[in-house]
């Protein structure tokens, strides 16, 4: 009897090993979901052990038929904890596919004359050297385990892109420097097969960006009104874009600023009326996703 194309399709990261960083909730968690959803070997890695457990939890929850899905608290500012964090994955015969996503935006972070330099500095230890960590460790890895390719993909921000006059300058200076990193590391290793892409999303209803912003109306306003759709982004809606750079479906897009915006940073004068509806997270279900058919 013919198979239908559906009852075929494997899992687009089918048999890839992949690390997430900042895995514990928001972007990092939903793309665990989808990277685990497609077949992959994951490996969470977050700050937040309690959180990592969490989140864990909400994966195996949501999709019960998962390959192997493990959690390593990690502070990715500290090359050791990145360096064990790979290895990690040497058993499992390497990395395949690395998720540079940890980031933090601080509440302190302000405008040149305000910014206090310890949160300079830990601002660019998180974003930017953890990013190189996870760089540097994952072509190490690749090597190792003698990939003919891989994918490295590495969470920048629209805020690398357009000013914003709501400044929070040692966070816009360290999401410029992935996407210029992102972009060199891409080209140096091109001939090995291993991609590097930075991911730029616009602002989301992540915990990242909302509690900051709290019930602050006039705050939310003044983002909100340069959204086309109307609306925040979703988790989902990075990690969706985060699977596409990770698999071989990708395989010629390499050294990309991979916006994710809704159309923000191409906007002009943006729409009036209601804003679009939203598309549901799975982090927030808690029955199954739909699990893939395989050969
Ligand atoms: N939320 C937004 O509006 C937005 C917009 C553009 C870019 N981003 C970027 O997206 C990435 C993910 O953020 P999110 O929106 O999912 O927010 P989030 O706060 O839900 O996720 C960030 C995760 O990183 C973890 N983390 C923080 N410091 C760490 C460290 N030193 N080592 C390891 N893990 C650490 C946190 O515990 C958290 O789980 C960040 O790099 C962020 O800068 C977010």
């Amino acid at each position: 009897m013919a198979q239908t194309l559906n009852s075929l399709r494997i899992g687009r990261l089918q048999g890839k090993n992949a690390v997430v960083t900042g895995a514990a909730g928001g972007i990092g968690l939903e793309t665990c979901i989808l990277f685990a959803k497609e077949g992959a070997n994951v490996l969470m890695a977050d700050i937040s052990g309690p959180g990592l457990e969490r989140a864990s939890a909400k994966l195996k929850q949501v999709i019960p038929s998962h390959n192997k899905v493990e959690v390593k608290t990690c502070d990715v500012s500290k090359e050791s904890d990145i360096q064990a964090l790979v290895e990690h994955v040497d058993s499992w015969g390497g990395v395949d596919v690395m998720f540079n996503n940890a980031g933090i935006m601080h509440a302190d972070d302000a405008d040149a004359v305000d910014t206090p330099e310890k949160i300079w500095d830990l601002t660019q230890a998180i974003n930017v050297k953890g990013v190189w960590f996870g760089s540097k460790h994952a072509v190490l890895s690749m090597r190792r385990h003698k990939k003919a390719k891989g994918s490295i993909i590495n969470t920048a921000s629209v805020v690398a892109l357009v000013g914003s006059a709501t400044p929070q300058l040692a966070y816009t200076a360290s999401k410029g420097a992935v996407l210029a990193m992102t972009r060199e590391l891409a080209i140096v290793h091109a001939r090995e097969g291993f991609r590097f892409n930075a991911l730029c999303p616009s602002p989301l209803n992540t915990p990242l960006l909302q509690d900051w912003l709290g019930d602050d109306q006039p705050k939310r306003h003044r983002r909100e009104v340069h959204f086309p759709s109307g609306r925040f982004g979703e988790a989902i809606e990075q990690a969706q874009a985060v699977l596409f750079l990770a698999s071989d479906e990708s395989g010629y897009i390499n050294g990309q600023d991979f916006v994710v915006d809704g159309g923000m940073t191409k906007a002009y004068v943006t729409p009036e009326g209601d804003p679009l509806p939203a598309p549901t997270n799975n982090a927030l279900l808690s029955t199954p996703v739909d699990t893939l058919h395989t050969v």
